[in-house]
């Protein structure tokens, strides 16, 4: 039976490339069976928008997230070197998605027991936006590479004033602003500053400090529990969000949300994992807590906790788990299992 809470925002859902239809197919079902308020406008993007129309970024999933202001999607494969540009990275820019939020928590004991951290990544700026180019010289082509990276100070206030509003919603008590101010004193400098000086309005509530990003990525190894928030510029944020994955069991554990003024997507760190596409495998945890971010995020934070309590205890009363954490579950045998948590 259907539930009157059911199908009354309407939402936009991109498979994507890779194990992106696989993960995708499992959240909805568990999405479902929680009775959530989407109502699925199905488009493509990446190597699928290819196949279907010859264009990675259609205008048709443009216009789509433009109508609804919300996303989950699929990962989405980018050619490595040449090839088009990255539809994350383009995506992100269409619709100033400016703050990425990638929480990593325990779920399941591993090396690390209880991490609770959550990383703010700046997202349309650094030299993640990659403008980049190579100078040809006499018959080699790829002879110079240029990169040219850019920060605002406006931008970087911005994300660290959401950075610091972030903690004060969410009883966080301290920010560890993460740069490489003594190097790229310009382009990381600017964000270290902007950022000292938004702290300033925190004073008494929420603690900031900072570290240099190569002696972040060691101490995350050596002592992660010394830190609480993470505020990252956009391409050190891409580095590290994948190593607190780590630091919770893999790529398989960790969300992330794309937020700006008029829409937010959503989606899981991890990208189309080619080497386990089409298997069935890929462990669905990832997208299915991004999709309990796009919960909170439209005001049901209620559904958010059932999700995550369910997924807690498929993988630790049930110990149903996929490969990745050393189970032998399916994709799908994962969804199911959750949906039966549901209750
Ligand atoms: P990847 O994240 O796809 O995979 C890295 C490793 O983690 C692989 O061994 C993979 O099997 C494993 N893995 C990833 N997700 C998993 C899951 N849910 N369950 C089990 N194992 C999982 O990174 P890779 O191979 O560097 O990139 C593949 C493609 O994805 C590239 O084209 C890249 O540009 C794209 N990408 C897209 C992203 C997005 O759409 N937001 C993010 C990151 C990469
Ligand atoms: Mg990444």
């Amino acid at each position: 039976m259907e539930q009157p809470a059911r199908n009354q925002i309407p939402a936009t859902l991109i498979p994507g490339d890779g194990i992106g239809p696989e993960v995708v197919q499992a959240t909805v079902k568990v999405l479902d069976a929680l009775g959530a308020p989407f109502s699925w406008d199905v488009q493509q993007a990446g190597m699928a928008g290819i196949e279907q129309g010859g264009d990675p970024l259609p205008q048709a999933t443009l216009d789509s997230i433009r109508r609804t202001g919300l996303a989950l999607k699929g990962p989405l494969t980018t050619p490595v070197g040449g090839g088009f540009r990255s539809v994350n990275v383009r995506l992100r820019e269409a619709f100033n998605l400016f703050a990425n939020v990638r929480p990593a928590r325990t779920l399941v004991p591993g090396r690390f027991e209880d991490i609770d951290l959550v990383l703010v990544r700046e997202n349309v700026g650094g030299f993640y936006v990659a403008h980049d180019y190579y100078i040809a010289v006499g018959d080699d082509p790829h002879a110079v590479a240029v990169s040219t990276g850019t920060n605002t100070r406006d931008a970087c206030r911005r994300i660290a004033r959401f950075a610091f509003e972030y903690a004060v919603k969410n009883q966080r008590k301290k920010i560890t602003v993460v740069h490489k101010a003594n190097i790229l004193k310009a382009l990381t400098g600017i964000f270290l500053e902007a950022a000292r000086e938004v702290a300033q309005d925190y004073v008494g509530r929420v603690e900031m400090d900072d570290r240099i990003v190569d002696a972040c990525a060691m101490q995350l190894v050596l002592n992660p529990w010394q830190f609480d928030m993470l505020l990252c510029t956009n391409l050190f944020g891409d580095i590290l969000s994948d190593q607190i994955a780590g630091l919770v069991g893999g790529l398989g554990m960790a969300p992330g949300a794309n937020i700006g003024e008029t829409a937010a997507i959503f989606e899981a760190v991890h990208g189309s994992a080619p080497d386990i596409a089409g298997k069935g495998i890929a462990n669905p945890i990832s997208l299915m807590l991004a999709a309990g971010l796009m919960l909170e995020h439209v005001g049901r934070q209620d559904l958010a906790v059932r999700l995550r309590q369910a997924i807690d205890l498929t993988l630790n009363q049930d110990q149903v788990k996929t490969g990745d954490l050393k189970g032998s579950a399916s994709t799908l045998q994962f969804a199911e299992a959750v949906i039966k948590r549901l209750g």
